[in-house]
């Protein structure tokens, strides 16, 4: 199976209380990105955003420019349903991250739980490019950490912490702050993850 089917099945047949990084609310991404002090409109983009709500609570704080791209249409198609209307405000790009090709940068890239899924040093060496390319100020990325699973979502994952975080993206940009937490999922285990927010140098 493809990483793409893979992801699209996983919508198709799982809904969120049956997947293990359903949050109700992401407090942890909602206060790092507002932790930048930017803007209302400035530009956002979720990678992997999935069905999350994290474009909800964006879009409730009033933030303008919010982006959510993933590898699946169908998490795409199940955000939008949600939101309604409000999907019309929102821009929705399908495509694997590293085969992103921005056409813009944003002011703020945040990544919960879809960086971890590379695994070759040339996917994560293609996926800092991209983000050396497509950031212009702020990023925030959150993956399981060294104390946490070592797969999510029966595949394989890379486990990081605030050394090896800093040190895949320090050629441009600055660790500004890391935290470990755990996240409670649906089924009531514990699953650690570290965040890192990050500057553009
Ligand atoms: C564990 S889920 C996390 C979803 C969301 N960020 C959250 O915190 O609820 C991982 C998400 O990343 C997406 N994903 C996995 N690999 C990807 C890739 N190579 N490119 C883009 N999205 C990917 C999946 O479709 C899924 O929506």
């Amino acid at each position: 199976m493809t990483n793409k089917n893979h992801w699209e099945n996983v919508y198709e047949t799982k809904n969120p209380d049956q997947v293990s990084w359903t949050q109700k609310k992401p407090q942890t991404s909602l206060d790092f990105i507002n932790s930048f002090g930017l803007k209302k409109d400035a530009k956002i983009i979720d990678i992997g955003g999935g069905d999350s709500h994290l474009v909800d609570f964006l879009l409730h704080e009033g933030y303008e420019n919010i982006t959510v791209l993933d590898i699946s249409e169908k998490a795409l198609e199940k955000a939008k349903e949600r939101l309604g209307e409000k999907a019309e405000k929102v821009q929705w790009i399908v495509t694997d991250i590293t085969e992103f090709e921005p056409t813009e940068t944003y002011h703020i890239w945040h990544d919960r739980a879809a960086f971890h899924f590379l695994i070759t040093p040339e996917q994560i060496s293609k996926y800092v490019e991209i983000t050396e390319k497509a950031v212009s100020k702020f990023m925030v990325l959150g993956t399981f950490s060294k104390d946490g699973p070592t797969k999510c979502s029966g595949l394989e994952i890379t486990q990081y912490d605030e050394e090896s975080m800093t040190k895949k993206f320090e050629t441009s940009f600055e660790t500004i702050h890391c935290i470990t937490e755990d996240h409670t999922t649906p089924f009531d285990t514990v699953q650690n993850f570290v965040f890192c927010s990050f500057k553009k140098k």
